[in-house]
């Protein structure tokens, strides 16, 4: 419990145009990723993990990364060898006496972050900025753990860092609202689209994304059409990358299934999000995905080509109108609960998990009354609050 808490006048942080030199904590996938970002910018970064095998293996993966970039013809030489030069790994903590700005990528445990910020603190300038890459823990929570709460905040990458442009910033209860200005020019600077979010589970995301897997899911357990039906009825109707079983398996059904049910007990538990006992079932198993040759799908056998028939094609638009109107309804409703603004939950959607379109733009193309209808015609049916229509949706009705 912090108990002498010192606002810290915050004007010299709001200053910076550019971070010069930041620090990144816990050197593995996201870390990593993120030093790359920074780095490629022009920063200088540190980067520091409790694992001197890992910040070896972060040492070789950064200089693989930017080798597969030169041998792309995406950067020189010159350039490669900066952007390395830019990086100085270390197992020294107290290294970190002159970061302007700290972002965090260790383990998700609240209390191994919280011990680490208490830390860290002791050791960055008054003015630095400190961050965390969680994706699922409370910012408020972690901000608690500082003597000047009001620096902290969220800035969530995703994986891989380098290559996905959106970033979430997610600003604490305790942070301070100027900060939040120069931070998103500073990390568009580094060539990223970022996105406000309020402190809330799943952020914009994984919040948004939940139907996208659940109502799948839902939909195979009641027999209404196969995995491989409602994926192809998300790529070939839709134009989503991939369908939302093959995607389960390519995240990992152990990860996909952690962050559904984190977002479930954080809202609590709110039917929106009600995990799956399918998926629970295949976790228990070790059935994985495609990690361990099996998830939703067997990859030890080839997967015959699915050839829809009539009847295929006529479910087919009912199983993507299904869970497009309820991926539409979680975007609307997110901004209905003041989360983030129209404009970032498209931004997020398109850039954090590269669907074809935005929500809300999706929309409009539907029409308002058709989604309705749809909702309201599951939730005739299930009595369940799952299928409850966002007051966004009925209030665009009555502007029309
Ligand atoms: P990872 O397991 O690949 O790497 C974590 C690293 O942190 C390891 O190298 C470990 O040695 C180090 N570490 C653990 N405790 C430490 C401590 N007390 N001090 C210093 N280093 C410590 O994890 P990953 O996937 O890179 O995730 C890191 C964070 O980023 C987590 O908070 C995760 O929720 C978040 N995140 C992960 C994404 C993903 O897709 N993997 C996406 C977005 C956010």
């Amino acid at each position: 419990m912090v108990t002498d808490i010192n606002i810290v006048n915050l004007t010299k942080i709001t200053k910076f145009n550019m971070f010069s030199k930041i620090g990144v904590v816990g050197s593995g996938a996201m870390g990593t990723g993120i030093a790359q970002v920074a780095s490629m910018a022009g920063c200088e970064v540190l980067l520091y993990d409790i694992s001197s095998d890992n910040l070896q293996k972060a040492k070789s993966n950064l200089h693989s990364a930017l080798t597969k970039l030169l041998d792309k013809g995406k950067i020189d030489a010159t350039i490669l060898n900066a952007v390395l030069g830019r990086v100085l790994f270390t197992d020294n903590l107290s290294a970190f006496g002159e970061c302007e700005l700290v972002i965090e990528a260790i383990v998700e445990n609240l209390d191994v972050k919280k011990s680490l910020f208490a830390n860290l603190e002791a050791i960055v300038p008054v003015t630095c900025i400190i961050a965390s890459n969680t994706s699922s823990l409370s910012i408020t929570a972690m901000a608690s753990s500082l003597k000047n709460p009001n620096r902290f905040v969220g800035i969530h990458f995703f994986n891989p860092a380098p290559l996905m442009q959106l970033v979430e910033v997610v600003p604490a209860l305790q942070t301070e609202n100027s900060l939040i200005t120069d931070l998103k020019k500073n990390i568009e600077s580094w060539g990223k689209i970022v996105v406000e979010a309020k402190d809330s589970p799943g952020f914009i995301v994984n919040k948004v994304a939940r139907p996208y897997y659940g109502e799948a899911i839902r939909i195979m357990e009641e027999g209404i059409a196969s995995p491989q039906a409602i994926d192809h009825a998300m790529t070939t109707i839709g134009g989503f990358k991939m369908g939302p079983f093959t995607l389960m398996d390519f995240i990992g059904l152990d990860v996909n299934y952690a962050v559904t049910q984190s977002v479930w007990q954080s809202f609590f538990y709110d039917a929106r999000y009600k995990p799956s006992f399918s998926q629970k079932r295949l976790v228990e198993a070790g059935y994985l995905g495609k990690k361990t040759s099996k998830g939703f799908y067997d990859y030890n056998d080839m997967l015959p080509a699915f050839i829809p028939n009539e009847e295929d094609e006529a479910q087919m638009h009912y199983v993507f109108n299904r869970i497009l109107c309820m991926l539409i309804n979680e975007a609307a409703d997110t901004v209905q609960v003041g989360i983030c603004s129209e404009q970032d939950v498209e931004l997020a959607m398109k850039y954090g998990t590269n669907y074809p379109k935005g929500l809300l733009a999706w929309a409009e193309e539907l029409g308002y009354e058709e989604i309705i209808y749809t909702l309201d015609n599951l939730y005739d049916r299930y009595h369940e609050e799952r299928y409850r229509v966002s007051p966004y949706l009925r209030d665009r009705v009555s502007l029309q």
